[in-house]
């Protein structure tokens, strides 16, 4: 797996968005573990897969790369590299091209059960500690306000861009708890969704004493 990690370190060289190399590695560990609960006998080869998965997640993704077609091709040598059989870099890559948040609110791909896992490994790490931070880091990119007070805070898909990085609390972070694929996955969603609203509840307590 090593040139595959190398290769993902080397994509992610200049990404700070939260979507950087740690985000892989940390997606690739949640995944495992929520593969040994899940599944009663684990098999080596289904944990390779999943490593795979989860590194490769964000390589090919529109909003992070305009590279697609190169990394796609980049990929497939890599995997042919490290051994996975023809069936097995098939299901990588219809994972990696499915995964994404926004890929699912437009059609609801029939992801296998390794996917899933590695779908809900990428939902809890926009959740939780790292997901505060990893949404404060996005929305200071895009130049976003923390917090618009004049925007009521309402849980509800938005139709365009959050107005603020708390109001994307209310209209992303929020909804994760209720769309995990996997019981363990949705025990570890909802502690991180209490932690989410504590957060809140400081951040707007501090918010108003400035009146
Ligand atoms: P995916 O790649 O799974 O489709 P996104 O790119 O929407 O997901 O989100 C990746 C990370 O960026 C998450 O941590 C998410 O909370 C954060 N993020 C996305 N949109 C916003 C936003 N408008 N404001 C703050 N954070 C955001
Ligand atoms: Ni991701």
């Amino acid at each position: 797996m090593d040139a595959l990690i190398q290769y993902v370190k080397q994509c992610f060289k200049e990404e700070y968005t939260g979507h950087d190399f740690f985000h892989a590695q940390r997606v690739v560990s949640l995944a495992e573990k929520i593969y040994e609960k899940e599944v009663s006998f684990p098999k080596e080869e289904e944990l390779r897969l999943i490593k795979a998965i989860g590194y490769l997640h964000d390589v090919v993704d529109e909003k992070l790369t305009s590279k697609r077609k190169e990394r796609y091709q980049e990929i497939n040598s890599l995997l042919e590299q490290e051994g996975f059989s023809p069936k097995e870099q098939e299901e990588i890559l219809y994972v990696i091209e499915h995964l994404s948040f926004s890929k699912n609110q437009k059609e609801r791909a029939s992801l296998s059960l390794l996917g899933q896992i590695v779908q809900d490994a990428d939902r809890l790490d926009a959740i939780g500690a790292i997901g505060i931070a990893r949404a404060f880091a996005f929305g200071g990119r895009k130049d976003q306000a923390l917090y618009d007070e004049r925007v009521p805070l309402i849980k509800k898909i938005p139709e365009k861009r959050s107005s603020s990085t708390l109001h994307h609390f209310y209209e992303k972070l929020f909804f994760i708890e209720n769309q995990m694929n996997t019981k363990i996955g949705q025990a570890i969603a909802k502690e991180r969704t209490q932690y989410l609203k504590k957060f809140i509840e400081e951040f707007l307590k501090e918010w108003q004493q400035k009146n």
